[in-house]
């Protein structure tokens, strides 16, 4: 089979993509940098950098460190608040042709709901992604995402918010006993499909000045390091929840590495770190991928979702 025979067209809920790789959140902000390096209308959507209601200049600086295999950082949510980019980014991207999935950030369910309201009525949206990594300042500051009630709350009220025909992904943390708990809950609370994962929490200690490296003190990791995490993430949740639509990010850098999340029961994909060193990155996975199916001939790359969970066909037994 050749690479453009293979039909990679990708659902997700009620959003029909034309491939299943995307750009991962806070990694190509809202895509106008990616631009230069390719069309970004290329991707089956743009994940934009989760926005919260307000501009942050996010955390102070030193907020990257280079650790083995990946990196940590502690960027905060930096970015413009949802006025400037429902005026400046999201109408960029869509002339471009461009499938915005918009991540909104809250520190509150009041937040939550009314960015859902705000960004789920523009119309052209192909999803919008909830990252409840973040504190909620009405409840001592817990993670929503470490607690299976508070993110179902989140979950909820940007569900019941959003438009039915406009998806909602609830982007989990890894950092929980169990990531099949926090799945089960946010898709009871109206989830259409889970992003698998957002960064590890770490800490980097500088030895010359025996002082943690990051101002922000611990931080976010990335990079290919995190991968067997992510995918083993995505493999629970595919095995616990089949109907669910997954999509997997982690440590992606290649195209071997994206089949590797579909086989582990990945509808899609999403490419962040690599962004960093490698701008292309994210139309070489797409590129790389249609040649890893096409040489094991998969005519959609549909069928590959979940195929290393297929029953091992029983071998003949020599005597
Ligand atoms: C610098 C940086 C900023 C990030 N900002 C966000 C963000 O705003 N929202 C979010 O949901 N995830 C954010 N992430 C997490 C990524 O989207 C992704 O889940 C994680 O980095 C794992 O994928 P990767 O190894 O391909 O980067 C950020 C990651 C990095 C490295």
């Amino acid at each position: 089979m050749l690479p453009d025979d293979v039909d990679l067209t990708t659902v997700v809920g009620d959003a029909h993509l034309l491939n299943p790789v995307m750009t991962a959140s806070g990694c190509a902000a809202a895509g106008r940098e990616l631009h230069q390096f390719f069309d970004v209308a290329e991707l089956g959507a743009v994940v934009t950098k989760s926005i919260m209601r307000e501009a942050r200049s996010g955390r102070p600086t030193p907020r990257m460190v280079e650790t083995p295999s990946g990196m940590l950082n502690s960027i905060g949510l930096q970015g413009p608040g949802i006025d400037s980019f429902l005026a400046r980014d999201l109408p960029w991207l869509l002339q471009q042709g461009a499938r915005p999935i918009v991540s909104i950030a809250g520190s509150s369910l009041g937040e939550y709901a009314e960015l859902a309201r705000r960004v789920g009525n523009t119309p052209g949206i192909a999803a919008v992604e909830v990252n409840i990594s973040c504190p909620n300042v009405e409840n001592r500051g817990l993670v929503f995402a470490c607690d299976p009630v508070q993110a179902s709350r989140a979950v909820n009220v940007v569900r019941r918010d959003t438009p039915r025909g406009v998806p909602v992904l609830a982007k989990l943390s890894p950092d929980v006993t169990s990531i099949v708990e926090i799945a089960t809950a946010v898709v009871e609370a109206g989830a259409d499909g889970v992003v698998l994962i957002n960064t590890l929490l770490g800490l980097h200690i500088d030895l010359e000045t025996a002082r943690p490296t990051l101002a922000g003190v611990t931080g976010g990791l990335s990079g290919p390091g995190v991968r067997p995490v992510a995918v083993r993430a995505v493999w629970q949740v595919a095995n616990a929840l089949p109907a669910v639509p997954v999509i997997g990010v982690g440590g992606i850098r290649t195209g071997r590495d994206a089949l590797e999340f579909m086989f582990a029961g990945a509808t899609a994909v999403q490419v962040g770190t690599a962004i960093f060193n490698d701008p292309g990155a994210p139309v070489r996975v797409l590129r790389e991928l249609r040649a890893e199916l096409a040489t094991r001939g998969f005519a959609k790359a549909s069928d590959a979702v979940g195929y290393a969970n297929r029953p091992i066909p029983s071998r003949r037994q020599d005597v």
